[in-house]
Order: structure tokens, then sequence, then C-alpha cells
């Protein structure tokens, strides 16, 4: 069986993150059609132009790798209604050199996690926009909006409510499934 390469990107980079958390039950929990693979966007440059002519190694890694996977899953926070900062930059990174985007064709999936109870739909929306414009097809159903993220976990950061981890599987079921649709 041929599995799909999947690049699962979290957008918090603290160590008790729960969007790390659901991360890694949404990991747990997929078909084996995918494979999984956590990506580092925490030690990325803050992104300049001017860096494009001669650009750091570790965005040519970052570039490389992101080119590599059939499908990419992002799991964010929200700050201030909308994405973090860090998510972005890493976003803007792959998008360049001008023509060189390496997210393009991609298909991908999001899933905001947030302690409040609106399940941060800022950041999820706003990510969608931006995944629209660098032409990567986003799964629009199920959505995922996971609100109230204190009461999920237990204190391992393992995944216990039991009506978000059936969501869980479902939604990874239904994400290797549009992926499918997409990857040749
Ligand atoms: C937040 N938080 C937050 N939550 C939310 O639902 N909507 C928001 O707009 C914001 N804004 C915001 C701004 C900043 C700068 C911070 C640091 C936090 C709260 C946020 O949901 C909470 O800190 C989560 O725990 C962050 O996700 P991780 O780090 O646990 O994955």
């Amino acid at each position: 069986m041929k599995q799909l390469k999947i690049a699962v990107v979290v957008g918090s980079l603290r160590k008790e993150s729960f969007n790390k958390k659901m991360a890694h039950a949404l990991v747990e929990n997929a078909p084996e059609t995918l494979s999984l693979e956590f990506l580092e966007i925490g030690n990325l440059d803050l992104y300049s132009e001017d860096l494009d002519s001669n650009p750091p190694q570790v965005w040519v890694e970052f570039r490389d790798k992101v080119k590599s996977f059939d499908g990419v899953l992002f799991v964010t926070p929200e700050y201030n209604r909308s994405f973090p900062g860090v998510l972005k930059n890493a976003i803007d990174v792959a998008s360049r050199p001008w023509g060189q985007s390496v997210w393009a064709g991609k298909p991908a999936a999001i899933v905001s996690v947030t302690i409040g109870g609106l399940g941060a739909f800022g950041a999820s929306n706003h990510l969608r926009q931006v995944l629209a414009f660098l032409g990567m097809p986003t799964m629009t159903q199920p959505e995922a909006y996971i609100g109230n993220a204190m009461s999920l976990f237990d204190e391992n950061g393992k995944l216990t409510n039991e009506s978000t981890l059936e969501f869980a599987k479902s939604y990874m079921k239904a994400f290797a499934q549009w992926v499918e649709t997409f990857v040749k």
C-alpha cells in the first residue's frame, strides 16, 4: 500500500501547546494510508526579500522538505482573531522566491484549537484565505473548530474527551480521502 506523505504544521511553539496535543491525537488516529510528519517552523529566520538572493540554509531545507509532501495538515491557535505570526512566517518562507512556491497544489486541511469557546474560527478563516491564494485545495467539510481545549486532555497530554476522539478519527479519514482525490 502506497502511503500519502502528510506534513503536520503546528502554529504554536509553546511546550505545553494544546494545538500540539491535538495534532498528536490527529496523527495517532489517522488511517494507515497516511504517513504523517511534524514540520519544525520555530527555527526559520524571519522572512525578508533581501535574503532571497542568498537564502539561509534553514529556509532551503524547509522548502525542500515541504516539496516532498503530498499534503499538509495545519493545526493552529488563534492570536487576536487570526493565526500566529510564526505560522505566517513559515508560509511566506516556503512561498518564495516568486513563482517557486512549494505549497502550490498541495491539498490541505485546517484544525484550529483554542482554550476559548469559539473554536478559533477567526484563525481558521484567515488561514483558509491565505491557502486559497497559494493554490492549496483546502478541505471544506468536515470543519474543525476545537474549543475549550483545557478540558480535553489528561495530564500526559493525551486526548481523553470521547467525542473529540471520535471526531479526530472521522476527520482524518475524511482528510485522507480528500488528499487521495488530488494525488495521482
Ligand atoms: C490568545 N488566545 C486567544 N484565543 C482565542 O480563542 N482567540 C484569540 O483571539 C486569542 N488571542 C490570543 C492572543 C495571544 C497573543 C495569545 C498568547 C493567546 C488564547 C489562546 O487560545 C491560548 O493561549 C491557547 O492555549 C494557545 O494555543 P496553544 O499554545 O495552547 O496551542
